[in-house]
């Protein structure tokens, strides 16, 4: 599912950000470009975001 329309981002990419360390929003900006135009997308993208740091942190429990 897209998240971002601007930047054409979806949740997997940033599930993948994620596993490959991202943590912040400002992680996602950076390497996926979320957030940058319009900032529409910040709240369900930080949802997405904290999200996956929990399934990170705890993956046995999702
Ligand atoms: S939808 Fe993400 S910046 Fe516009």
């Amino acid at each position: 599912m897209y998240i971002c329309i601007c930047k054409g981002v979806t949740d997997t990419a940033i599930r993948e950000a994620v596993c490959k360390g991202a943590d912040r929003m400002r992680d996602l900006k950076v390497c996926l470009g979320v957030s940058e135009q319009c900032g529409v997308c910040a709240a369900h993208a930080q949802e997405v975001l904290e999200t996956a740091l929990m399934q990170k942190a705890a993956p046995q429990q999702f």
